[in-house]
């Protein structure tokens, strides 16, 4: 019958029993099956294929529910940022789908205030199949386990002390409005909206290639046509098979459905790395060995400036696959071995930001300003984070050094 069940939950939510594993659902069926009082697994079967209210019960006893606020921060930071910049039709709309508990759309309404928008000029709706889920989201009342990493800050601004735990307060809530949903069913689930901001995180894992695939044509279907979608660390190389462009901001997973809006983070012409990013041989022998050129000639040596570009890259790599202790970790050799440079402590920022050691980002955010005072990527982080640690005049003093940067330049 297990084989029977596997089938019937990938048909219904995607479900891949092998992201799970065999234990997970055979120890689901078998709660389930001591909750309804039957012990013969024929019998079960036929209740569960006649029942709709039990196969949802099996679909919350299955799915995971992992989540907590602010996961993956620079995801939040950057899609704040993109619905500044790509400002269009008010209000902006943002989906959540999953959900989960709750705790990915709260941070998003969070994130939207930080970013300076007002309560009508965006609105979040967060899907999950799980109804317990979905309760547990309305309910709103959240422990310990929603809250990780070192950087909680945003608690004290945004929360109240409720029974139970902690609550976001009235205006975070008023934001968010969930509904239970299956992203395989979207317009009955969704309506006829097109969102302008999507968050698919940490689902499209748990699918198998076909259903990945069939996932990515349904998110493209809810999307404007130059919507931003946000996918987990692990489901990066997804969208691109599906025509979306990476945003290219440092640890969001963020992609855009068509070319033509900003993209926003490490691009030359646009943002940080002002040393020249040459077109650089990526193979780490490349650093070390005379390149042999076309006409079989030996090419000479790596110039130091490829060396520190390429240096830069790798650190980039490694923080855009999530990989945040191992980035701090390269930057840091990168500046024992190439010597201070404005991008490097802005990456080193980025990556300190993104582990949650917010004072460490600060202050090598302000290392890159000092080294150049108009770097853009740096005084935008470092005016967000001081935002978010509630120091409204120092972000509101650097956002208008970022204008009048900005001015001048002509961008
Ligand atoms: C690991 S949580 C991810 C939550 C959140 N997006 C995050 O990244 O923290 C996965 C959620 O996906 C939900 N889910 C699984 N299959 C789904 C489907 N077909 N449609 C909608 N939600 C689904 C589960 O109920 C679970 O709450």
């Amino acid at each position: 019958m297990i084989g029977a069940v596997e089938k019937l939950l990938t048909e219904t939510i995607g479900l891949d029993a092998a992201s799970v594993g065999q234990t997970v659902i055979r120890q689901a069926v078998k709660d389930r099956m001591a909750a309804c009082r039957i012990i013969d697994a024929q019998a079960y079967w036929e209740h569960l294929t006649s029942s709709a209210q039990e196969l949802q019960e099996l679909v919350n006893a299955v799915v995971i529910p992992e989540t907590w606020f602010f996961r993956d921060r620079e995801a939040f930071t950057m899609l704040a940022r993109h619905a500044r910049e790509n400002k269009r039709t008010l209000p902006i709309k943002v989906l959540s789908l999953p959900c989960s508990t709750g705790e990915e759309a709260y941070s998003v309404a969070m994130a939207m205030f930080d970013g300076g928008f007002a309560a009508h000029e965006f609105k979040i709706d967060a899907v999950d199949v799980s109804t317990r889920n979905v309760a547990i989201a309305e309910r709103a009342v959240y422990g310990r386990n929603s809250f990780r990493g070192s950087n909680l800050e945003f608690k004290d601004r945004y929360f109240e002390t409720t029974e139970g735990g902690l609550r976001p307060n009235a205006a975070v809530l008023k934001q968010v409005r969930f509904r239970v949903g299956n992203l395989f069913d979207p317009r009955a689930s969704f309506g006829q909206e097109a969102y302008d901001i999507l968050l698919c995180r940490n689902l499209l894992i748990y699918f198998n290639r076909a259903l990945q695939d069939r996932a990515l044509t349904c998110l493209k279907d809810l999307l404007a046509k130059d919507g931003l979608l946000l996918v987990g660390p692990a489901e990066g190389a997804l969208p691109r098979l599906h025509g979306f462009i990476s945003a290219e901001w440092p640890l969001a997973f963020a992609f855009l459905r068509s070319e033509h809006v900003n993209t926003m983070a490490p691009k030359p012409a646009a943002i940080p790395l002002r040393t020249p990013v040459p077109k650089v041989n990526r193979s780490s022998s490349a650093l070390t060995r005379p390149k042999i050129g076309k006409e079989g000639r030996p090419q000479p040596p790596a110039k130091p400036v490829d060396r520190i570009s390429e240096s830069l890259i790798e650190v980039e790599r490694i923080a855009n696959a999530g990989r945040v202790k191992e980035a701090q970790e390269v930057a840091l050799a990168h500046l024992k071995a190439f010597g201070p440079s404005a991008d490097i402590f802005y990456l080193l920022g980025l990556v300190q930001d993104a582990d949650g050691a917010a004072s460490e980002a600060a202050r090598s955010y302000r290392r890159a300003l000092y080294l150049a005072p108009n770097h853009r990527e740096a005084l935008v982080h470092l005016a967000l984070l001081l935002r978010k640690q509630g120091d409204r005049s120092g972000a509101e003093a650097l956002v208008g050094r970022l204008d009048r940067a900005q001015k001048r330049s002509g961008t």
